[in-house]
């Protein structure tokens, strides 16, 4: 069994990234209060591994994967990459760590300064890191716009010039150019046509294989991650629930509220967002004020007294699945959510 917290899966493979005990707390104004996005999160990161981090709104992600690239850096807690306590970096030296993981965010076409030319804005990295000079810079411009499938002609051209799904691979080659380790891609596809969100989850499954990059993958629902990840991570109001390989967890979910999520994707068409918010009833609680004990308690249809009394630790249910819950689902069990009562 894992510690609490402390689910360092596959322990065959050095971690690239080791994330401990990550907190992160919002203060709110001067009311005393905080949002707690981030509680007491773990997880590692293999070179070249894909991992996804799944849940509703609110329920940290974003803040998650700020935190692991110290945009800001979190209230406590460790990030280390290839050993390196990225958390007690400061200046010039945290500066340095910054190439080596990059950011690619859902809205492709705001995140793209409109009046750069495409060409100029692959290539910021490489200028604001002082990497190579004018001659290598213009060729790994080149080079990386080739990989992403947008012909470097084109790089006098603006953002505007382009489709969304366009703008999104100029954000990949810019992410690319610097050559990183790690790229957290921040619901990458969920603003684009459903018609392009299949190439580009395909085009950074073939980044990632190319350049043996490791991605963290943040998306709403479990459908758009399932092929694309070596392992899931699910969380609910900044907490950790399951962690695991998704063939495993998709075929048996250790933690209610995974099942919840699973039980929420439409059949026919995966493509449509599922709504938890259906399946669970009852509501999100304020990450401000959340529940004692197990943060899902108030909305699942397991809970027992002590849900309320303790946190579940995080422990290895199954072989390489790893869940806080004190009493995980066994396989082929029904979960009958629509009889949760509204605390
Ligand atoms: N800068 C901030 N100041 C105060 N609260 C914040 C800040 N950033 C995030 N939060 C809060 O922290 C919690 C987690 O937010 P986060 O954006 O990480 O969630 P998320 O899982 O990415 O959600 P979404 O799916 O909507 O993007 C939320 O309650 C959010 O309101
Ligand atoms: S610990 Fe209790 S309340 Fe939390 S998910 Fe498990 S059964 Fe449900
Ligand atoms: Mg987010």
């Amino acid at each position: 069994m894992a510690g609490r917290g402390t689910a360092h899966l596959r322990p065959e493979g050095e971690a690239m990234l080791r994330v401990e005990h990550l907190v992160v707390e919002f203060p709110v104004g001067r009311t005393g209060l905080k949002v707690n996005a981030v509680s007491d999160l773990s997880l590692d990161i293999l070179e070249g591994e894909t991992v996804a981090l799944v849940g509703e709104s609110g329920c940290g992600k974003s803040t998650t994967g700020r935190a692991i690239i110290q945009l800001p850096p979190p209230t406590s807690g460790s990030v280390k990459l290839d050993g390196t306590e990225l958390t007690k970096l400061h200046g010039e030296a945290l500066r340095r760590t910054r190439p080596r993981m990059q950011m690619i965010f859902q809205d492709p076409i705001s995140s793209l300064n409109p009046r750069r030319k495409i060409r100029d804005i692959v290539a910021e990295g490489l200028e604001i890191w002082e990497i190579g000079d004018d001659e290598s810079r213009a060729k790994k411009v080149q080079e990386v716009l080739e990989t992403v499938g947008i012909d470097p002609v084109g790089g006098d051209r603006r953002p505007h010039e382009f489709s969304g799904g366009q703008c999104q691979r100029i954000s990949i080659a810019r992410a690319l150019v610097t050559e990183p380790k790690l790229i957290i891609c921040d619901e990458p596809v969920s603003a684009l046509d459903v018609s392009v969100q299949a190439q580009i989850i395909n085009l950074l499954a073939d980044m990632k294989e190319r350049y043996g990059l490791a991605l963290v993958f943040i998306a709403h629902d479990l459908a758009v991650v399932k092929n694309v990840s070596d392992r899931v991570l699910v969380m609910y109001l900044g907490k950790f629930c399951e962690l695991g390989a998704p063939d495993e967890m998709y075929a048996a979910p250790a933690h209610p509220y995974t099942a919840a999520l699973l039980a929420a994707i439409p059949e026919p068409d995966p493509e449509i967002r599922p709504d938890p918010d259906k399946i669970l009833g009852g509501e999100l609680p304020s990450p401000m004020n959340p529940p004692s004990g197990c943060r899902f308690r108030t909305r699942c249809p397991k809970a027992q007294d002590i849900c309320t009394e303790q946190e579940p630790e995080v422990r290895e249910f199954r072989p390489g699945q790893f869940v806080a819950c004190h009493f995980p689902v066994e396989p082929g069990e029904e979960l009958e959510f629509a009889r949760v009562p509204h605390h």
